[in-house]
């Protein structure tokens, strides 16, 4: 059962896969299989159009002109994080004692049937100079039981339901009580909900944002269009914020599926968003369930002091469908499920002082920093602990020919795959094929990717492999660090394992030396053995199925149960 349903999902899938045409760009240099990127996996145009578009939406998304419309793993104990510890426990106990968290045990262990850990996994042996990771306190400044004046939607018009429209209760919940009184909370009761139009939040300080219960999005094309954000819950310029539930019922249904079945495509620029953070400061936003949403799920942007956590994201098997997608100063995103088809987790430019772990990514583009063009600058990240269901990578770097600035200073570590695309995969020529120049990549450690590669051919070339490194041929990525890469194809692949070196410089596998960057280079290396030590992970007990969710129907809410 499980076996026929893998199959047929993965003819999807792979019909959307990022590639790289290696025989199009200026670089002078050819892999012998150099038809590999140019496979029949991109019969359509416009399923790689629509993947990459989706990339580059969220990246440049216009900040429009806006008045007021009104667990952490226990090798972080570091005090300089703040979170909110009492949740998970509150939680677990009223409503899922026997499904949340157990299974997430299992596979933050590695143990038993959670699969693609590698049986030896080595702590990386060298850091980022300068400290990768977070650089101080992030999330909220004060307790929620500092933010005890409760301003409670029912006091303002909203009638539970799901039949009224509860956005301008909210609104006025903000602006007649939260910003009236610093130590507020917004409270959405326990309930169904039903919002019709977006609401913009801006400017609460020492405040919090309780959702207790279900808000379902109605399907509309034109009113969330409204605000320019596009996003049903817009929060602006917050500071000591925190966003969450502590029932475990606080989740957004976006009923994506239903834009889908009556426009007959799979995504639009123009719909629904479910949730922006912007421009905000000493914020968290926990234990919330997003689903279906039409298009990008949560967008925090150019934040400073962030916290995201247990946050379960369940989107249609489409792009567009970005899980997080995240940028500003010093931010930590920890224990985050994904399922969809694009981005699981995406670091956006700027980005400085980040950590993000324990991500389990399902269906999905993977964790990914990009895409990058212009004046990129990245520095300081730290990913570790990140488990992939049948991703497109496991760790995504893409960027486009003729940008500027840099990646640089960032830790890659512990990652797992089953049944990916690709394992470290690195391209500077995406979207594009050729260019010249490019974002500088700099001193970038890459240490533990364990799993398997769903390998495949295209016509009799091996197209896909655990390293598949294109660098820059003019800019190319120099101080690159690979280690503790034991990763092999899939056992039921009949394909070849292929990994791929371009134009990248470092110490470590098939990478050329730094000071022979001067030179351009391809090296192909294709597996005929599994590398010692490696062995066939199990599927994860963590996945949704091999096909994710359907896109034209309902995504449920509460089953299964999350892993927090
Ligand atoms: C809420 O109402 C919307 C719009 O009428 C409907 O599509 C949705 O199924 C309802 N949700 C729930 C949970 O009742
Ligand atoms: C956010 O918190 C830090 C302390 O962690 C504080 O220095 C800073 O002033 C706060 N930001 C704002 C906008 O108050
Ligand atoms: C990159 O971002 C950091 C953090 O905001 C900032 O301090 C730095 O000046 C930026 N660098 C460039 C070159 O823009």
């Amino acid at each position: 059962m499980q076996i026929s349903k893998l199959s047929l999902a993965l003819v999807t899938i792979f019909s959307i896969l990022p590639s790289s045409a290696l025989g199009e760009k200026s670089n002078p240099t050819q892999v012998a299989e150099s038809g590999d990127y140019t496979s029949d996996e991109f019969t359509s145009g416009s399923d790689f159009n629509s993947y990459t578009i989706s990339n580059d939406v969220s990246d440049s998304y216009p900040e429009p002109t806006l008045e007021v419309e009104g667990k952490k793993k226990s090798k972080k104990t570091s005090s300089v994080k703040r979170t909110t510890k009492s949740i998970k426990h509150a939680k677990t106990k009223s409503v899922s004692s026997t499904a949340a968290g157990s299974s997430n045990s299992g596979i933050v262990s590695g143990s038993g049937s959670s699969g693609s850990k590698a049986t030896s996994v080595r702590s990386p042996s060298k850091t980022a100079a300068n400290g990768a990771g977070v650089a101080g306190s992030v999330g909220p400044l004060t307790s929620l039981s500092e933010k005890s004046n409760i301003c409670d939607i029912t006091d303002y018009g909203a009638v539970a339901g799901n039949e009224t429209d509860i956005s301008t209760a909210i609104t006025n919940a903000f602006n007649n009580c939260v910003l009236k009184t610093s130590g507020s909370t917004l409270r959405i009761p326990e309930g169904n909900w039903l919002m019709t139009k977006p609401v913009i939040l801006n400017g609460g300080t020492k405040w919090a944002f309780q959702i207790q219960g279900l808000i379902t999005c109605s399907y509309s094309t034109s009113a969330w269009s409204a605000s320019s954000y596009n996003t049903a819950i817009v929060i602006k310029n917050a500071n000591d914020f925190e966003m969450y539930s502590d029932n475990g019922l606080g989740a957004i249904q976006g009923n994506g599926y239903v834009y889908r079945i009556t426009s007959g495509e799979e995504h639009d620029e123009g719909w629904m968003r479910l949730v922006r953070i912007v421009t905000s400061t000493n914020v968290s936003v926990h234990d919330l369930i997003l689903v279906d949403s039409p298009m990008y799920f949560l967008v925090v942007y150019q934040c400073t002091n962030v916290e995201v956590y247990y946050i379960t994201i369940r989107g249609g098997n489409t792009g567009m469908t970005d899980g997080i997608d995240i940028s500003g100063y010093n931010y930590f995103v920890h224990d985050v499920e994904v399922t969809n088809k694009d981005e699981c987790v995406c670091v956006k430019s700027p980005s400085t002082n980040a950590e993000i772990s324990n991500v389990y990514c399902s269906s999905s583009g993977g964790v990914s920093i990009g895409s990058l063009q212009s004046g990129a600058n990245v520095t300081n990240i730290k990913i570790s602990d990140v488990y992939n269901y049948n991703t497109n990578s496991l760790m995504f770097i893409k960027t486009k020919p003729g940008g500027s600035g840099f990646v640089k200073n960032c830790e890659f570590s512990n990652f797992h795959g089953y049944d990916c695309a690709f394992g470290i995969d690195i391209d500077q020529y995406w979207d594009s094929k050729s260019g010249s120049g490019g974002v500088q990549l700099e001193n970038l450690i890459f240490s533990g990717f364990y799993g398997s590669i769903a390998a495949a051919y295209s016509g009799s070339s091996p197209t896909r492999g655990g390293v598949k490194i294109i660098g820059a041929y003019d800019a190319p990525p120099v101080d690159i660090t690979l280690e503790d890469i034991v990763m092999y194809k899939n056992e039921d692949r009949t394909g070849k394992y292929i990994d791929v070196y371009e134009n990248a410089y470092g110490e470590g596998y098939e990478l050329k030396p730094d000071s022979a960057s001067a030179s351009g280079y391809t090296t192909s290396i294709t597996a005929t053995a599994a590398p010692s030590g490696w062995t066939q992970p199990a599927l994860p007990d963590w996945n949704v199925g091999s096909t994710g969710y359907g896109l034209t129907v309902s995504i449920p809410v509460y089953t299964p149960a999350v892993m927090w």
